[in-house]
């Protein structure tokens, strides 16, 4: 299956729905100067902020101007990280909620290099995915689905080669509990589809919850469509437009088929599959179908309900033989008609084994992690994967310099060395608190989310 990314406006049709609600969405166009924030995307008037106020490392670029007329215009800014390895966003979120988080990357030679940039995302401590934009002038764009475990979510840009990492938006939606569930870990996104033969994709506010489903429509299949509602409700809230069409196979005795090749191909595969029924079905007709993805999942007797979605997962993780997904939907012997398949998604499931530094010792930002990357300067005991980190200490040189120069170290909560417990502990006033052991303190103007910041900060002062 072949998905493409579409960053670029063309092929849309969403039309701007005003007055929408957007409760928890967080939508940062990355390197947008403050005094141009917010404004109203003009493809569906979700409304877009700075980023500036989550971060206060790194620069604005601007793309080329060719690409200003393709480009939505999230696209056309970006913040990218000439120093540091590591760098980051600090969200605040609900803790323990589901989150979808869609993270954009276009270069756009915005520094006239024409040099693509790689590098690595973390969520917190934990790598998420390798960006290489080699190839991809259009950008990239990733999706996961992460529960949030503090209120507090930290998106991280690390450097791994030479080039400097870049970010063009980041997108932030609540997810209902009670879908998505994975056994464990998080889910990471393979494809979103609705199967029609255009090239329209659908998001907000045709989708309540702004997932992007793709337009994929195969050479072996034929499509159906309606202009009636359909009753998409369910926990999944699958939008209505991608619901009124589609796929049956051409060969309407032979099996519908979707193939793909889950990355890496070992991986935990969950599949969400949308069905309705939107053919005038006579009495005597019956479309029932068995589904197998082969010699895993296997589900036999099933009737899409006339203009009303059901919604068929797997509940537990799968694994695809050698590599290869394939999703047959079988015709049973009593069907008077070819299987039918609206809508599907896939993931990959992604283990964040590595937890955050332990609450009381950060409330925003984590420095401690991951272990390879944490702040320079800054020490952090270390002991196994599922021990919290703890910030040990950082030279006395070094505390110096930082009482000198006018900013924070590490902000959000303070911490201070606390000798009966002989660890690090918050400190709930922005106060410079400094015993022989120390650490931490802020100037008194450092702005809040400055942590990783700080340090950066403080490799340029010095
Ligand atoms: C980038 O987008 C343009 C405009 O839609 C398209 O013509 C082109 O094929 C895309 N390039 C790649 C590599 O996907
Ligand atoms: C699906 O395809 C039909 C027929 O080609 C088209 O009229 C309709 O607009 C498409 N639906 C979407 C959501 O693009
Ligand atoms: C849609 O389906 C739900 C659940 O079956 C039902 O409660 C609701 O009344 C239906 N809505 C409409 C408009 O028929
Ligand atoms: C259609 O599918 C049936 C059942 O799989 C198969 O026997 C038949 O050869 C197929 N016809 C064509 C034209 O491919
Ligand atoms: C699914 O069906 C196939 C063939 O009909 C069978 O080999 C396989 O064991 C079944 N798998 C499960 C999980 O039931």
């Amino acid at each position: 299956m072949k998905i493409h990314l579409l960053l670029v406006i063309i092929g849309t049709y969403a039309a701007i729905v005003l007055a929408q609600t957007q409760e928890g969405f967080i939508s940062l166009d990355c390197g947008l100067p403050i005094e141009e924030s917010p404004y109203d995307n003009e493809f569906n008037g979700l409304t877009f902020t700075s980023d500036s106020t989550f971060i206060q490392t790194g620069k604005s670029g601007r793309v080329h101007k060719d690409l200003n007329d393709v480009l939505s215009k999230q696209y056309l800014t970006l913040r990218y990280f000439p120093e540091g390895k590591r760098n980051c966003y600090s969200l605040d979120v609900k803790p323990d909620t589901k989150y979808l988080i869609a993270v954009s990357s276009v270069y756009g030679n915005y520094d006239g290099l024409n040099l693509d940039p790689n590098f690595d995302i973390y969520i917190g401590p934990n790598k998420w995915i390798s960006i290489n934009l080699k190839g991809r002038p259009n950008g990239t764009l990733d999706e996961i689905i992460h529960k949030s475990m503090s209120n507090s979510l930290d998106i991280c840009l690390v450097k791994t080669g030479t080039t400097s990492p870049i970010i063009s938006a980041i997108e932030i939606r609540p997810l209902r509990d009670n879908t998505y569930v994975s056994q464990s870990g998080s889910l990471r996104l393979s494809f979103r589809v609705y199967l029609n033969n255009s090239d329209g994709f659908i998001r907000y506010p045709d989708d309540v919850r702004d997932r992007i489903w793709n337009p994929f429509f195969g050479s072996s299949y034929s499509q159906i469509t309606t202009n009636l509602n359909i009753n998409n409700s369910n926990a999944y809230e699958v939008p209505k437009t991608a619901l009124q069409s589609a796929a049956t196979p051409r060969n309407a005795s032979g099996p519908l088929v979707i193939t793909w090749n889950p990355k890496p191909s070992n991986a935990q595969v969950y599949l969400y599959m949308h069905f309705a029924e939107i053919q005038t079905l006579e009495a005597n007709e019956i479309r029932e179908f068995d589904f197998i993805l082969k010699g895993n999942f296997n589900h036999s007797g099933f009737s899409p309900t006339k203009l009303k979605v059901f919604t068929l997962f797997t509940e537990v993780p799968m694994q695809c033989d050698s590599g290869d997904c394939r999703l047959e939907l079988v015709r049973t012997p009593k069907s008077i008609l070819p299987p039918l398949i609206n809508a599907l998604e896939a993931y990959t499931v992604i283990e964040f084994p590595k937890l955050e530094t332990s609450p009381s010792d950060v409330g925003k930002g984590d420095p401690c992690l991951p272990k390879d990357w944490s702040w320079e300067n800054l020490r952090c005991s270390y002991v196994d994967l599922s021990t919290p980190p703890q910030i040990v200490s950082l030279k006395n040189e070094e505390l110096e310099d930082i009482k000198r120069s006018n900013f924070c170290i590490i902000s959000a909560l303070n911490f201070f060395w606390d000798a009966s417990s002989a660890r690090i502990v918050a400190f709930s006033e922005r106060i410079v608190a400094f015993s022989e052991r120390i650490v931490v303190f802020c100037s008194s103007n450092a702005p809040i989310r400055s942590s990783l910041s700080c340090l950066t900060k403080k490799e340029e002062e010095g």
